[in-house]
């Protein structure tokens, strides 16, 4: 998968995407990533990406052109698809697994993170970029959030998890929340695991794990049951 970012903090990115599974994913060619620093694409002396907004109100807007020029730039790279624009905003559809599946299966991703008080409306007018948001609350700027994004398609890229069932086992892949999970020792600070854990039954085992999700499922996150994907 490649992808492609638009930012004007490219720095914020590199001690995340140099860690962990990310890192390996990058060191074994599943994941190329590319940065388009959006203050190269003014043409000022203060290379400013952002003004004032029309009509009046509170703080700044991103400006339209180093977006679309940024965009064009990365377009024009040879050899690669034309990707899929994505726009980093609050207002954006939220982000969820299903998102991040469809998500997973594209070549090339193009994002766009958002800053201040917003960017310019012909951004979405022009670019027509599916807008997403990674929850209800404010962040100062898309990079986080392009980077949350990044994290949960690169795990979804084959090849990327030693065990593919990681994968289809874990939280919200079903609609359900995880069961419980041990390691040793069997017993710590005087609590013990559950003996059934121990026995090595393991259609009991299956079943104490099912209840145990659909409890803890129906305890904390009843709006998912039902969501079963
Ligand atoms: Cl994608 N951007 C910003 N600035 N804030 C957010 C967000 C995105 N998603 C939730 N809050």
């Amino acid at each position: 998968m490649r992808v492609d970012v638009l930012t004007i903090f490219p720095e914020m990115f590199e001690p995340v995407l140099g860690a962990s599974i990310m890192r390996l994913a990058r060191e074994k060619g599943l994941l190329d990533v590319a940065f388009h620093n959006l203050r190269d694409f003014t043409d000022d002396k203060r290379r400013s990406v952002d003004d004032r907004p029309y009509g009046g109100g509170p703080g700044m807007i991103l400006k339209a052109d180093p977006i679309f020029r940024a965009v064009d730039e990365a377009r024009a790279i040879e050899g690669l698809p034309e990707g899929e624009l994505v726009l980093l905003s609050p207002q954006g559809e939220p982000f969820s697994q299903g998102m991040a599946s469809e998500l997973a299966e594209a070549e090339r991703l193009i994002l766009i993170c958002g800053h201040y008080e917003g960017v310019d409306e012909r951004v979405r007018v022009g670019l027509a970029p599916r807008e997403v948001s990674i929850g209800d609350y404010v962040l100062t700027g898309g990079e986080l959030a392009a980077m949350v994004l990044i994290d949960a398609l690169v795990r979804l890229v084959p090849g990327v998890l030693g065990c593919p069932e990681s994968k289809s086992e874990e939280s919200f892949a079903d609609g359900a929340l995880e069961y419980p999970q041990y390691t040793r020792p069997v017993e710590y600070r005087g609590m013990r695991v559950p003996e059934i854990l121990l026995g090595g039954d393991h259609e009991k085992i299956r079943q104490w794990r099912s209840r145990e999700a659909e409890k803890r499922t129906g305890e904390r996150r009843p709006d998912l049951w039902g969501g079963r994907r």
